[in-house]
């Protein structure tokens, strides 16, 4: 039997909308269009706290730094110090991120695949702690139903590698984890260019997933010549390209 496909989601971006959070952010801060500026901020610091870090040898959990980000975001685009309860109110909401709308043909493609008898199985890998993922697949209606190809106990997160995206020993996690037979079999499904970029440059696949519609034009994957393994508009068009590609079961 040919080895089963790994194809495993990132979260943060790629299943769930990180601007979903403005909606919060506007309550707090009484303004739609700075809560809009300020979620943009915190997602860029929160990356950049993480890479920091790793590169520092040190591991925090995400939620810490996902905290630490809208207390530096909100201070600096909204000149608003976020109290005790603002954050407690945020953090809860961060577990409770709107789906995009490509998630639930994906959910449903992956269903039929599994009735097929397909040799594949679907995983979770995110820079999320366990908590926070699990949190997430519980509170979204569209990864909950879908709990058939994506139970709790396909959550992987790089808390056990210690280290964050796109340090190699993240993906070298996600492999041993999942049970791959090799690295090769395994495709990481991402809308972030800097995860699409590290999983190939630790040697598995990745279908980077182009909502825009921009086409591939990340700067540093130009100068380092790394580019993800395949592209498509939404989830959905990634699952189908990579079902496509994967062996019958038996
Ligand atoms: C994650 C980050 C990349 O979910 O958003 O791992």
């Amino acid at each position: 039997m040919a080895p089963k496909t790994i194809i495993a989601f990132d979260l943060y971006g790629t299943l769930l909308n990180t601007d979903s959070i403005a909606g919060t952010l506007a309550k707090i801060l009484s303004d739609e269009e700075t809560a809009q500026t300020v979620a943009t901020h915190a997602r860029r610091l929160q990356l950049e706290y993480s890479w920091r870090a790793t590169c520092m040898g040190i591991y925090k959990g995400f939620g810490d730094l996902t905290r630490a980000s809208f207390r530096q975001a909100a201070r600096e685009q909204a000149g608003y110090r976020l109290t005790a309860l603002d954050e407690a109110r945020l953090m809860q909401a961060y577990n409770g991120l709107d789906t995009f709308k490509d998630v639930d043909e994906a959910m449903k493609l992956l269903r039929d695949a599994q009735k097929k008898g397909l040799n594949v199985e679907a995983f979770i890998f995110s820079n999320g702690t366990p908590e926070m993922l699990a949190a997430s697949l519980n509170t979204s209606p569209a990864l909950s139903s879908a709990s058939a190809v994506l139970p709790d106990s396909r959550l992987i997160s790089v808390e056990d590698a210690g280290c964050y995206k796109p340090d190699p020993k993240a993906y070298r996690h996600l492999v041993e984890a999942s049970g791959a037979s090799s690295a090769e079999n395994v495709w990481l499904v991402s809308s972030n260019p800097f995860d699409a970029m590290g999983a190939v440059a630790a040697g598995l696949n990745s279908a980077w997933v182009d909502r825009q519609g921009e086409g591939w034009r990340d700067g540093l994957g130009v100068a380092l010549e790394i580019r993800p393994t395949v592209t498509a508009r939404g989830v959905d068009g990634a699952v189908r390209d990579l079902l496509a590609m994967s062996s019958p079961g038996n």
